[in-house]
């Protein structure tokens, strides 16, 4: 965690941190993975999305969120009016992972896999500055947050690396349990009243 600590520290801008993290040789993740995840979307929007982990497709691609659970994150913030693709930074739409590699067989991360790329995570979040974090699923929280539990968390405004933080659902849980859509759209109605300033 100290050379991952020095390596992000050392980072002036987000290219010399995926720079820094592509040589970072102490996660065991990157062996088994084909692609660093680095981030997708506007650097400069004023939403920065932080999912778990890539996927099959992700890993495959190169970027986060691009597989059927990416497709629905899309749907989602297109409901307020955000995008990924949105030059525009109050309309777009930054999207990282707490970890840049798949995890083999798609397992759940492992404690000590988030804290040794937690300092990347958050150079990243400070590098790219956003006013808005949202946190995507339960891993997302645990890293950020210290807790899990996204049933209760989501809903509600948190804290995390100093910003205003939305816990949601993860898109990927919503394809599974599609009843818990309805608070997810809910809670996309609470970030869009905060962009317009309510
Ligand atoms: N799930 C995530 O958490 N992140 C991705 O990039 C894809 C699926």
């Amino acid at each position: 965690v100290a050379l991952a600590r020095a390596a992000a520290a050392a980072a002036q801008d987000l290219e010399g941190l995926a720079a820094a993290m592509a040589a970072y040789e102490q996660c065991d993740l990157k062996k088994g993975a084909r692609n660093l995840v680095f981030s997708d979307g506007n650097p400069k929007a004023r939403v920065m999305v932080i999912g778990e982990a890539p996927g099959r497709d992700e890993d495959l691609q190169g970027k986060p969120f691009v597989g059927r659970a990416g497709q629905l994150l899309d749907r989602m913030f297109f409901h307020i009016g955000l995008g990924r693709a949105d030059p525009a930074a109050e309309r777009a739409l930054y999207i990282t992972n707490v970890l840049p590699w798949r995890p083999p067989q798609n397992r759940d991360p492992e404690a000590q896999e988030v804290a040794m790329m937690l300092p990347f995570l958050e150079r990243h979040v400070e590098l790219a500055d956003p006013d808005i974090l949202v946190l995507m699923g339960n891993h997302s929280c645990g890293a950020l947050l210290g807790r899990k539990g996204i049933t209760r968390l989501r809903g509600h405004w948190v804290e995390a690396l100093g910003r205003p933080a939305l816990p949601m659902f993860h898109p990927a849980y919503l394809l599974r349990n599609p009843h818990a859509k309805r608070d997810a759209w809910h809670d996309l109605l609470m970030l869009q009243a905060r962009l317009r300033g309510g």
